[in-house]
């Protein structure tokens, strides 16, 4: 590849003139230089300096059947050499996206039949909003037109995506919201839950602030509830137990629908192919996207319930909504090949019963019993270490998210990719872990453990 002529200093120098980075302080960055990754092999990614480094987050949440997948590759070179491109716009359709549909029908709950493709997660959350809005004005019901979401939800970036999600930082950047989304509190017992509250208690009282949000609006102007099964990039929050079922009882009541967000835990990530299954969700949309093709090349898949489904097909006439690259057939291609893979290797089984209950089993024996670790929790291949300053009283290092960056740099450092997100340490490999790389992981963590502490002496 030509890029092999270019030095780092080179590449960073290019990048710091040209690149806009997302989430990024500009100016930090180009100060200090993007670290080039230049080739992945397995469960590592490998820098233009030659750093061997573990990916504890597989890509960003999505490169769940690992790197170097030649059969990808060949899928997508074989669709491209036969067909590129075609719409699925003008009563035309192309063969990958009519398969991949009828698959993901298959994985999907039994509730669940129908697919509408597009390329990123926040695409395939802006066609879920636009489709249970349309869903309720097909039904003579306009007025049912609020959504309910969470505070630290993470719905994507696009305009309809900020707003559903509820990061504080991008709502002060948004200068006008998607009217009709409104926010409740989210189900994270670690810093929320009263004290003597039980989890299972707090996980209702979660719950029933969506109750309380439904009563103040009024049920019939109340269009759905969207929630990611596990909160991801707002700090790997489990709900309790008791949440789950308590959401679905309330949404039937007020005949609300639900709509689950799982971007990140589709395709395997909690055990299940999908975390509905894992908490016995009944959904009326899920979103996925992400490791669908596990990050090979952009796709997304809105997962659509029967209820909505026969409404839309049956009653709605035109939905005036597409993408150019809704359908798109090398997309299709490899979301094919690599549904395949991880089905054939077992990868979603081995999560549930061998390397999830090990992954818990080492954050609890080998990084809970930490002087910086206040808590470790996990589910499936998802994991979070959160960082505290006092173990008992769960106190935090100020300024706030400045611990979490410590340790992460000196993972990072120390071969180890990690995420932090504010006081969180985060974990979300690619399936392909053994319990070896889970030993190898942990090893690595409590090294950067241990030099962040020494960094964080006295602070
Ligand atoms: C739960 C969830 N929803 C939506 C998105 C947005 O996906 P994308 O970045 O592909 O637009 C993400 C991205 O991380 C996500 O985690």
């Amino acid at each position: 590849m030509t890029y092999n002529n270019y030095s780092l200093s080179q590449l960073q120098a290019i990048d710091a003139a040209h690149h806009l980075h997302p989430f990024t302080d500009h100016a930090e960055l180009r100060e200090a230089g993007s670290r080039m990754i230049t080739r992945a092999d397995g469960a590592f990614i490998y820098d233009s300096e030659g750093n061997e480094i573990l990916d504890g987050m597989a890509g960003l949440w999505c490169v769940n059947a690992g790197y170097g997948r030649t059969a990808l590759a060949e899928a997508a070179y074989e669709q491209m050499k036969e067909l590129p491109y075609y719409n699925s716009f003008f009563k035309c359709s192309t063969p990958t996206p009519v398969l991949l549909a009828q698959k993901l029908a298959q994985l999907a709950p039994a509730n669940i039949n129908q697919v509408f493709f597009g390329s990123s997660g926040s695409e395939a959350n802006d066609t879920a909003v636009r489709l249970v809005r349309r869903y309720w004005a097909i039904e003579g019901k306009p007025e049912k037109n609020i959504i309910i979401s969470r505070h630290n939800a993470y719905h994507g970036s696009t305009i309809a995506g900020t707003s559903l999600g509820g990061m504080k930082l991008m709502h002060e950047q948004l200068g006008g919201a998607v009217p009709n989304i409104v926010h409740v509190m989210m189900p994270y017992a670690f810093e929320l839950a009263e004290p003597g509250e039980t989890d299972d208690a707090f996980g209702l009282r979660a719950a029933r602030a969506i109750e309380d949000a439904i009563l103040e609006a009024g049920a019939d102007t109340v269009a759905a509830f969207i929630g990611e099964p596990v909160m991801g990039a707002g700090g790997v929050k489990i709900p309790p137990a008791s949440y789950w079922p308590e959401v679905q009882r309330i949404c039937r009541k007020y005949d609300v629908l639900l709509m689950l967000d799982e971007v990140i835990t589709g395709y395997g990530r909690t055990g299940e192919w999908f975390a509905a299954q894992t908490f016995g969700i009944e959904a009326d949309t899920i979103t996925t996207a992400k490791a669908i093709t596990s990050g090979y090349i952009p796709l997304s898949a809105l997962l659509v319930g029967d209820r909505i489904a026969r409404t839309l097909v049956e009653k709605g006439g035109e939905f005036h909504h597409g993408y150019t690259y809704s359908g798109h057939p090398v997309a299709c291609a490899v979301g094919l090949a690599n549904l395949d893979i991880i089905e054939r290797e077992g990868l979603v089984d081995r999560v549930r019963t061998d390397t999830g209950p090990y992954l818990a089993q080492m954050l609890a024996e080998r990084i809970a019993p930490h002087p910086l670790v206040g808590e470790v929790r996990s589910i499936g291949l998802m994991g979070a270490i959160e960082i505290v300053r006092n173990k008992e009283t769960r106190e935090r290092y100020a300024p706030s998210g400045s611990a979490a960056v410590v340790v992460r740099d000196h993972a990072i450092a120390n071969g180890m990719m990690l995420r932090a997100t504010g006081d969180t340490m985060i974990l979300s490999p690619p399936l392909i872990w053994t319990r070896e790389t889970i030993d190898l992981a942990v090893e690595r963590i409590l090294k950067a453990l241990d030099l962040a502490a020494i960094d964080l002496k006295g602070k």
